[in-house]
């Protein structure tokens, strides 16, 4: 896809990968939607993004919220006139071992925390997909669709939630490539390792050691080196239903 012009809906776009992927859009010439909860820092970025020269435009959404995502959507193709790609980003972490004892006595990992977690990064990846793919379709574009998932998609230590969320954001990558083929459409996404976004940074500096350690390049990603991987898939027009493992070597 020829980038210039092209409209992409970036979730979680207030801070971390999501305000990266907007910016390198935006340094490429992309019109940029901004969608995230945190409307402070979206504005932030979109300042940014609107410095690069592109018409950029920020929008409240919270992934989870079917009629808020459906809304959205809309609103975007309402104001810039067509929509080309999504980044499906927006993520939260909501650690926990499944079950432990402390003190003599068995806690479990909470309902809510997973639920949380399976609401936003999974929930919100398909509603998103859903409604970005409903447009191409409506628009007869040959759209792209980004989805972030994680090395922790084949299951981390302590991460129940977060690990099967971003297995099955992969999964659907793969199915939906293969569905929505024929309506021109590409779907593919980024399975980053650490990054260093505020989501890594505010780890506990003992557990930042032992996740540096375990990577065979020694150290954490810069955000533009996971931008880059979704420049080379929105680019690319043979490339779908695959996901790019951006982690320095790292397998969990
Ligand atoms: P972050 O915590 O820095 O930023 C996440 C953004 O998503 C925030 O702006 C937040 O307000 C927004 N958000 C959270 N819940 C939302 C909701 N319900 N609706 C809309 N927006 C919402 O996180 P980071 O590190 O930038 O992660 C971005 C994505 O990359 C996530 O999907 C994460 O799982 C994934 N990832 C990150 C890695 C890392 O090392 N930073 C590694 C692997 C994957």
């Amino acid at each position: 896809m020829e980038l210039k012009d092209k409209v992409v809906v970036v979730t979680g776009a207030a801070q971390g990968l999501g305000k990266q992927f907007a910016i390198s859009c935006a340094e490429n010439g992309m019109k940029v939607a901004l969608a995230d909860i945190n409307m402070e820092n979206l504005e932030k970025t979109r300042r940014e993004c609107e410095d690069k020269g592109v018409l950029a435009k920020g929008y409240e959404l919270d992934v989870t919220k079917e009629k808020n995502v459906e809304e959205i959507y809309t609103q975007v193709v309402s104001d810039f006139g067509t929509l080309d790609a999504t980044i499906n980003n927006a993520g939260i972490l909501r650690d926990g071992l499944l079950v432990k004892v402390k003190d003599g006595e068995l806690i479990k990992f909470s309902l809510s925390k997973w639920q949380a977690v399976i609401d936003t990064n999974l929930t919100g990846v398909f509603l998103c997909g859903r409604e970005a793919a409903g447009k191409f379709v409506e628009l007869k574009k040959s759209g792209v669709i980004i989805n972030i998932a994680s090395v922790a998609r084949s299951g981390n230590f302590g991460q129940s939630n977060y690990s099967a969320a971003k297995a099955g954001v992969s999964a659907m990558t793969v199915l939906w490539a293969q569905e929505l083929a024929q309506y021109g459409i590409r779907v593919a996404g980024i399975a980053p390792g650490f990054t260093a976004t505020e989501m890594v940074v505010s780890l506990r500096e003992d557990i930042k050691d032992k996740f540096t350690k375990s990577i065979p390049l020694r150290r954490f990603a810069e955000t533009s080196e996971m931008s880059d991987g979704a420049l080379f898939i929105l680019k690319n027009d043979y490339f779908t239903g695959r996901m790019l493992e951006i982690d320095g070597g790292a397998r969990i």
